[in-house]
């Protein structure tokens, strides 16, 4: 059984109004209300569908009474028993500063597909369907994973670059890649963007690397498995409290390592709406009487595309 394209149209419409709604809040400087606008809008098209959908990826447990939290119900109940990730602002700080990289995602499989992520971070690898599957893995040394990269692409090392975050925790990585003279695309926020830089030579990103929100992660597997690339993920529980949460999502083997075939199952559609400009899609624009958004739309069962929607100003 695979997901109805029908349901392509009105995701596109979730994504795409949480992106608008989020616009106004762009560059004032406060992620709270860019996420909650962008949360609230989701939430509640999301309940305006015919699905009977369940939250495993969101905002938060339970127990922090977030909006659109892991386990809520969403959709009127009826329709399709399906599985919803959601990050409805993603990039909350480029958000708060009106810069580029703000998009608003959801990702949805059938019930039971989509892995039940915890909220801690991942360590991550994404590289393009042209280098052979065997050829990286999250475990092999850098200079394994670069040197079969640069054979498979027929590139010279120095050809290569690594889109990774730029944060402290990376610095052995960053510093080995420097010494191999890979270039580097050091990004300060946005993983979900720059994972997705590997599905398409344009970007010029040769493999994305390191450690980033586990829930971004899963959310990233989805359209990465349209587009036929690589992607493995190991979480990181630090804590006894992280150990916890993971035991009671069913994770028993903490330094498991899972192929993107773990994380997504079977068929899945993922959306991203621009909300400032990114590589992937454009920022929502204003026009006369209308805000005009770009979505990246993947459902690995039918298409890849872009989708332009108009969404009346009230
Ligand atoms: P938010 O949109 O929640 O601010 O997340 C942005 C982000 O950069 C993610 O893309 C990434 O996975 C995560 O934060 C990295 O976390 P940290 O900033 O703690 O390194």
């Amino acid at each position: 059984m695979s997901l109805e394209k029908d349901l392509i149209k009105k995701l596109v419409k979730v994504t795409s109004r949480a992106a608008v709604n989020c616009y106004k809040f762009l560059g004032k400087e406060n992620k709270k209300l860019a996420d909650k606008a962008a949360t609230d809008s989701m939430r509640n098209d999301l309940n305006n569908l015919e699905i009977s959908g369940e939250i495993v990826i969101g905002e938060g447990e339970l127990d922090e009474a977030p909006m659109l939290y892991i386990g809520e119900k969403l959709g009127k109940g009826y329709g399709p028993k399906i599985d919803i990730a959601v990050d409805p602002l993603e990039g909350t700080n480029f958000a708060a500063k009106n810069l580029p990289g703000a998009i608003s995602v959801l990702a949805v499989s059938e019930k039971g597909n989509l892995f039940n992520a915890p909220e801690t971070y991942m360590n991550k690898l994404a590289v393009g369907k042209d280098v052979p599957f065997d050829a990286t893995d999250i475990d092999f040394p850098i200079k394994k994973n670069i040197s079969n990269i640069a054979d498979s692409k027929n590139k010279k090392i120095n050809e290569l670059t690594v889109c990774i975050l730029d944060r402290p925790r990376h610095k052995e990585i960053i510093d080995e890649l420097k010494s191999l003279k890979v270039n580097l695309n050091l990004i300060s926020d946005g993983d979900i963007c720059g994972s997705l830089l590997v599905t398409d030579n344009k970007y010029n990103i040769d493999l994305f690397l390191g450690i980033g929100g586990g829930p971004e992660g899963v959310i990233s597997a989805s359209a990465l498995d349209a587009y036929g690339c690589k992607f493995q993920g190991r979480f990181i529980f630090e804590t006894d409290i992280d150990k916890d949460r993971a035991k009671k999502m069913g994770i028993t083997d903490y330094n498991k390592k899972y192929e993107l075939s773990e994380i997504v199952k079977g068929d899945s559609i993922f959306c991203a709406t621009g909300i400032t400009n990114t590589e992937i899609v454009a920022a929502v624009k204003k026009e006369n009487s209308k805000f005009i958004t770009e979505t990246l739309v993947t459902h690995k069962e039918s298409t890849i595309e872009v989708i332009k929607t108009e969404e009346a100003i009230t």
